[in-house]
Order: C-alpha cells, then sequence, then structure tokens
C-alpha cells in the first residue's frame, strides 16, 4: 500500500492512475477503522481499479473540543488492517496540510443541518463538508463510499455533490452490526462493560419499529420507542424520529420512503444508529 501524507504527492500519483484510464473509489475515515469501515474498502474494491481511503480526524467537524480531543488515534493498527485488505493507497495528512489556518467555508443545505444531529451538534455537518469538499477535490474519485450509519452525513453530502455539480458518485453502503446488534462505531472502545450492554437498547428499538411499522401509527412507535430507551439505566436520549428518508422531515402515514434514527449518550459515549423502515 502507498502511504501519503501531503496532497501533492497524492495528486500526482492519483493523475497517473487516471492518465492510465482506472477508476479511483474512495473511502474517507477519521481511522480507528473496523469491520464497518473494511466493508466500504470491500464494496468499493469490487466497483473500481485503484481503493484511497483517507484518515484524518477532521477538527472543523468537532462542536466539542474535549470531543476532539478524546477522538481515537490508532493509525498503526490502522495502517495493517488497510495492508491486510489490499487497499491501495492511504493518505493520511496532518492538519496543517489540510488547513491553512485562515478559511472561510459556509455551504446552505438549509433545513437539513438544522434537524436531528443538527440540532444537537451545531456546525458539524458544515465541518463534515468543508473537509469532504477538500477531499474529493484532492482525490478526484470516480465514486466514494460513505456508511448508513450516519445517514444524515449521507443525505449533507449528497446535498453538496448536487448543489456544486461534483463529478462524483456516492454510494451508501450497509450498517454493519456485532453480534448483539450493536452497530460499528469508532466511539465503541470508550463504552464500559455495563455501557456495552445498555447500548443494545438501540438497535434492538429500531428493530422493534421495524417490525411494527406497517402495523402502527407513527406517532404511537415514536412515542413508545422513545420511553424504551429512556427507561434504561445510564442511557440519555437525545432524539429518536422516524423522518421522511430523503428530507428527514418529520415522516407521516403517507411518506414512501422512511428512516428511524437515534442519537443518546450510553455512559460519556454519544451513539448514533438508524433502520430504513420502507
Ligand atoms: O464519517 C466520517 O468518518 C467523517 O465524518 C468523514 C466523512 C470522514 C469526514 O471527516
Amino acid at each position: 500500500m502507498k502511504i501519503f501524507t501531503t496532497k501533492q504527492a497524492l495528486q500526482q500519483y492519483l493523475a497517473q492512475i487516471k492518465a492510465a484510464g482506472k477508476t479511483i473509489g474512495f473511502v474517507p475515515t477519521m481511522g480507528a477503522l473496523h469491520l464497518g469501515h473494511l466493508s466500504l474498502i470491500e464494496q468499493a474494491q469490487q466497483q473500481n481499479d485503484v481503493i484511497v481511503c483517507s484518515i484524518f480526524v477532521n477538527p472543523s467537524q468537532f462542536n466539542d473540543p474535549k470531543d476532539l480531543e478524546k477522538y481515537p488515534r490508532t493509525i498503526e493498527a490502522d495502517t495493517r488492517l488497510l495492508e491486510q485488505v489490499n487497499c491501495d493507497v492511504l493518505f493520511n495528512p496532518e492538519v496543517n496540510e489540510m488547513y491553512d489556518g485562515n478559511e472561510h467555508w459556509h455551504l446552505n443545505m438549509g433545513e437539513l443541518e438544522r434537524l436531528l444531529e443538527g440540532k444537537f451538534r451545531p456546525g458539524h455537518y458544515q465541518g463534515v463538508t468543508q473537509i469532504v469538499y477538500k477531499l474529493f477535490n484532492i482525490v478526484n474519485p470516480d465514486t466514494a463510499y460513505f456508511g448508513q450509519k450516519d445517514y444524515q452525513q449521507f443525505a449533507v453530502i449528497s446535498k453538496m455533490v448536487e448543489l456544486m455539480q461534483l463529478p462524483v458518485k456516492l454510494v451508501m453502503c450497509a450498517i454493519k452490526r456485532e453480534d448483539d446488534g450493536l452497530a460499528m462505531s469508532s466511539r465503541n472502545i470508550h463504552l464500559t462493560a455495563d455501557d456495552r450492554l445498555h447500548a443494545l437498547i438501540l438497535s434492538k428499538t429500531l428493530y422493534w419499529v421495524k417490525e411494527n411499522f406497517s402495523s402502527h401509527q407513527i406517532a404511537s412507535l415514536q412515542s413508545e420507542a422513545a420511553s424504551l430507551i429512556s427507561a434504561e439505566p445510564g442511557v440519555e436520549l437525545e432524539y429518536f424520529e422516524i423522518a421522511d428518508g430523503s428530507t428527514l422531515h418529520p415522516a407521516n402515514e403517507s411518506t414512501k420512503s422512511a428512516v428511524a434514527l437515534v442519537a443518546a449518550k450510553v455512559g460519556k459515549t454519544r451513539l448514533i444508529d438508524n433502520i430504513i423502515l420502507s
């Protein structure tokens, strides 16, 4: 695997790949890689000639400096994993390679950045779009792969691609779960053994909502789900919403594609999860 830490060296290398008529699949990450990330790489490998993975803990998307500080950084283990799955290129820049310290970014995403995650993490999606835009410009991928676990992130990035008419195809890959249902996340390493057990209420509730979706009213499902999660010890619910899968506005009985999304603090760790209902 080739490893680059500067934009220039990476771009020079990728220019040769493009000139040879090869397609580039891109998997942007913040590291602390798990099987969920590896499934993105695998899907990218099935559909492209060359795979680029980036590992960059992006400061501009953290609204809480303590969260940024405590974000897991495991670059040696990540590099080994990427080598094991035959990733072709790793881009692992320092912060000053990506930001010159004097930048302004604002993308008008409308409601999408104020709903759900946007309410609890103000500015988060400005930071996400800022870095993903930069990465797309550097890597110039044919296709980029993102996990369904951050469903709203996928919607936001799709909106950016549409607004800025970026020449990249986006693919959303299914959530990878542990055997007991917990959605894989880099943040799971912060869960204590007790947290780990209590966290299961999120996926259990999402599955329960999916099972009952066709036979119950949305409002009653939503309030029952919120009560189930709030009753779990050590879990502080932020939101449980059944939303329209494309606008993320609250769903109603005539919504065609619905998704249930949840965010909660489990002990000290904030987790998100979702399930596609229809
Ligand atoms: O999903 C993530 O890991 C990050 O938000 C991303 C897309 C790599 C941007 O920093």
